[in-house]
């Protein structure tokens, strides 16, 4: 069975939905939090963004589209996340951000955006306990899911079955029970709008198992 983690990108009152949310059997939060630079858009800072806590007592799965990890690791170290994931796209040094979030022992992953190939998470598996493969182009929610991703989530697989690892493939964008059996190798499936837009989180989390 599939684990699912909620995304509130597109909630209009988080503390409603996470206190929905709550009264699920979603296994995670994801927490997206973008910079206004490695995307174009902007969430809020950490002073309010910690404040979730109050609403969930859930564990987060934390989505870094942000230039600079290294800033924003420690923080979210803090709250009771379960993994950081991170772009394999950024320009400092992955293995140091990857030891950073070990040093908090917490899972740590990489985010691979839809144009960049497996093959430059190669360097990285040894040390990866999950990979988020984006099927949208990040920066929003609602965005419809890129059909291609399917393919990818396969070489994906195969990559890390010939490296004889054990890492968690999770996928994020565009995810509805209309496109399951494209992600049929996904071991997570974080959804937002698909979630967040219906009047019955419930039903909607448990279409996606
Ligand atoms: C997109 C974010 C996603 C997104 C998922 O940049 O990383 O987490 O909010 O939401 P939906 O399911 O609405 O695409
Ligand atoms: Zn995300």
């Amino acid at each position: 069975m599939k684990k699912i983690s909620a995304s509130f990108l597109s909630s209009k009152n988080i503390p409603v939905d996470l206190t929905k949310l709550n009264d699920t059997d979603v296994d995670f939060i994801h927490v997206d939090i973008m910079d206004g630079k490695f995307v174009k858009n902007k969430t809020m800072p950490f002073s309010e963004m910690k404040n979730i806590y109050k609403y969930t007592s859930k564990r987060l799965e934390v989505h870094l589209m942000v230039e600079n990890p290294s800033k924003y690791i420690p923080l979210y170290a803090e709250l009771n996340t379960e993994c950081i994931m991170f772009h394999v796209e950024v320009e400092e040094d992955i293995l140091k951000d990857l030891e950073l979030i070990k040093s908090f022992s917490i899972k740590c992953g990489l985010v691979i955006n839809p144009d960049t190939k497996v093959n430059e998470l190669i360097p990285y598996l040894p040390y990866l306990d999950q990979v988020l493969v984006m099927s949208v182009y990040p920066g929003e929610g609602g965005q419809e899911f890129i059909p291609e991703t399917e393919n990818k989530i396969k070489e994906l697989k195969e990559l890390i079955k010939s490296y004889n690892l054990n890492i968690l493939i999770d996928v994020d964008g565009g995810i509805c029970d209309s496109i399951l059996d494209k992600v049929e190798d996904a071991d997570i499936l974080t959804a937002g709008y698909y979630i967040i837009s219906s009047d019955n989180y419930q039903e909607k989390i448990t279409s996606l198992r």
